[in-house]
């Protein structure tokens, strides 16, 4: 079950028109975009070496792997990277995972932001989770859930389904709902990385706690953002 975006209606069928897939608006490149913030912005959170060693190393390497590959299979580099995790079994397992790896962390660092008390989503974003999940509490319980129990490396979501339902999930290694070959399809509003390289330094084995403290860097207006581009 989930909440009805009848307003997407039109965009449903471009899950299967490749030109259409992703909104211009997040149309993703294959460099690795400035951070948004500083190393030390999300400390208490996330602490500046996990995240000066999670973007200049881990996620650097992603867009670098993802541009050798990119040139090695003969991909256009001008268009986006959506495109390619579209059709991503067509390609090497070194462009499923670097393509995924590039992807989202770019989509990560956007999906974050400076502590809030009391961080939430609000207006129609917040009324969609609420509708789904019952209560804003709620959704966070389940969405922590699929991160906790996500074994080894991956990701949790929060995304729109090719139903135009908005649901959660969670895709392993570098997946996501953009590929073809993922668990989970559909277009991604909220990433939470559950790599131990996100966490460990600070956590540990801790990945529970890692995730009740994420909440309060979560970016919602990005969310909102993701979802009204969506709907255009
Ligand atoms: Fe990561």
């Amino acid at each position: 079950m989930g909440v009805g975006l009848s307003a997407a209606a039109p965009l449903l069928q471009s899950f299967t028109t490749k030109e259409n897939f992703v909104p211009v608006n997040f149309a993703t490149g294959f460099d690795q975009q400035p951070l948004p913030y500083a190393y030390t912005a999300l400390e208490n959170v996330i602490d500046a070496m996990t995240m000066e060693l999670h973007y200049s190393k881990h996620a650097a390497a992603y867009s670098k792997n993802v541009k050798d590959a990119a040139a090695a299979e003969k991909v256009d580099m001008t268009k986006p990277l959506e495109d390619v995790l579209a059709n991503i079994s067509k390609y090497s397992a070194k462009m499923r995972n670097n393509g995924g790896g590039h992807y989202n962390h770019e989509m990560f660092w956007q999906c974050m932001r400076p502590k809030r008390e009391n961080n939430a989503p609000t207006g129609k974003l917040l009324a969609a989770i609420e509708k789904e999940f019952n209560s804003f509490d709620n959704f966070k319980k389940q969405f922590a859930e699929f991160g906790k129990n996500r074994f080894g490396s991956g990701w949790a979501w929060l995304y729109i389904n090719k139903e135009n339902l908005i649901t959660i999930g969670s895709t392993v290694n570098q997946d996501n709902p953009l590929m073809d070959v993922a668990e989970i399809k559909g277009f991604p509003l909220l990433g939470l990385d559950v790599w131990e390289h996100a966490y460990y330094l600070k956590y540990q084995n801790r990945r529970a706690d890692y995730i009740d403290a994420w909440w309060n860097v979560v970016n919602w207006d990005h969310v909102q953002q993701r979802l009204d581009s969506y709907k255009m």
